[in-house]
């Protein structure tokens, strides 16, 4: 674990690091190695696990902890304190294509970023997939190996494919039977 130090910023790769020079990092995050960041920004504390990449236009807020192997592409807002699991996929384009109609690679003037907020204190199992344009709402959790296809409601905890709600959380515990709020 590397915590950044100013050559860690600005000389591209370094230590097995990527690090472009137009990334913002905050103070005291901690970089493991093989890691991919461009255009983005991290905030002070946050903890980033090997084999993550963070595109551009993505924000990662303050004291979070993002583990190894996840990918958080364009358009993603994480906001303070939350946690993403291993493996994490963000997405960003509900109907991908590789060409645009003429038959050429499409660029970036050839679709629309769908933007996805992870709302504070917020957690992501490992595995997980979190599909475009969605909320994810304050501490709230997803369970691991779910596909989120909708808004997660604050303090839910949601869990499968697709995610379901399977009960809401009560302050910072899980809610124990008598406090379940909601199923679906
Ligand atoms: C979602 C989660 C928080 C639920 O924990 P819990 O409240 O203790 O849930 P339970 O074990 O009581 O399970 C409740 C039901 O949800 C199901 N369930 C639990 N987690 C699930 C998951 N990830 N995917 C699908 N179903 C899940 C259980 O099978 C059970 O179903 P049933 O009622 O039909 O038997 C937890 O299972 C989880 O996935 N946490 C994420 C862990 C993680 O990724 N950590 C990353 C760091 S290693």
């Amino acid at each position: 674990m590397t915590t950044t130090k100013p050559e860690h910023r600005r000389d591209g790769m370094n230590s097995y690091l990527c690090v472009a020079p137009d990334v913002k990092l905050g103070s005291d995050v901690k970089l493991s190695k093989f890691i991919n960041l461009y255009g983005c920004e991290i905030g002070d504390e946050t903890k980033i696990g090997a084999f993550v990449e963070v595109q551009k236009n993505a924000t990662i807020g303050k004291r979070c902890k993002i583990s190894s192997h996840t990918f958080i592409c364009e358009g993603v807002t994480i906001e303070d304190n939350v946690f993403i699991g291993h493996g994490v996929t963000f997405i960003n384009d509900r109907f991908p294509r590789a060409t645009s109609a003429g038959g050429k690679l499409q660029t970036e003037a050839d679709w629309k970023v769908e933007r996805t907020v992870v709302r504070t204190g917020a957690s992501i199992g490992s595995g997980s997939t979190v599909l475009s344009g969605l909320t994810i709402g304050k501490k709230a959790i997803v369970g691991a190996g779910s596909t989120v296809t909708k808004d997660v409601p604050e303090n839910a905890i949601v869990a499968g494919n697709p995610a379901k709600i399977l009960r809401y959380m009560v302050d910072n515990a899980p809610a124990d039977s008598g406090a379940i709020n909601a199923t679906e």
